[in-house]
């Protein structure tokens, strides 16, 4: 299969970022066809994202083992290997089970600084069914690079990954 993604969307304003979170959950829905392997939709998945989202330096999953996070397919520097639900933005997300969107990582109690060059990050949860599977974890060297849109945007991407894979 071949399938040109677009190399960096336009993010520059409020109506480029809407559009390009439409294009990037259709990029989503065209890279994870035909293949529900949890492994190889959750590596593609942050390859696309890494690829085509501008201002990133670390996107990737933390996949539920028990109360810990374990390090899953990501793009980046090498990370931190295991994270205890008690710890962490991803620690928070996966208690919650709700968006973590942190503005400024410095300022939030417990932040696990993986990459120093990380200022801002946004965390959401993977659930299939009920069930929380894992984390998607997305890091930034700007402060303040996460809004609502990249929320609202990041969570019908990942719907589309968690509904399109067969979950262990
Ligand atoms: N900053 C995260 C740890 C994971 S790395 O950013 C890749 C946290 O505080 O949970």
């Amino acid at each position: 299969m071949s399938f040109e993604v677009a190399d960096t969307l336009d993010m520059s304003t409020p109506d480029a970022k809407r559009a390009s979170y439409e294009l990037l959950v259709a990029q989503v829905r065209s890279v994870l066809e035909g293949e529900r392997d949890w492994i190889a939709n959750m590596a593609q998945f942050s390859a696309l994202v890494y690829q085509s989202v501008p201002h990133l330096n670390w996107a990737g999953f933390y996949v539920a083992r028990g109360e810990q996070l374990v390090v899953g397919p990501f793009q980046g520097k090498v990370a931190c290997v295991r994270i205890p639900f008690a710890r962490g933005v991803c620690g928070a997300c996966a208690r919650s089970r709700e968006i973590q969107l942190v503005a400024d990582v410095h300022a939030f109690p417990g932040h696990i600084a993986c990459d120093s060059a990380s200022n801002s990050e946004l965390v959401l949860p993977v659930l299939a069914g009920d069930r929380l599977v894992a984390v998607f974890d997305l890091d930034s060297p700007l402060t303040g690079r996460f809004d609502a849109e990249d929320s609202r945007g990041f969570a019908a991407a990942v719907a589309v990954l968690a509904s399109g894979t067969d979950w262990p």
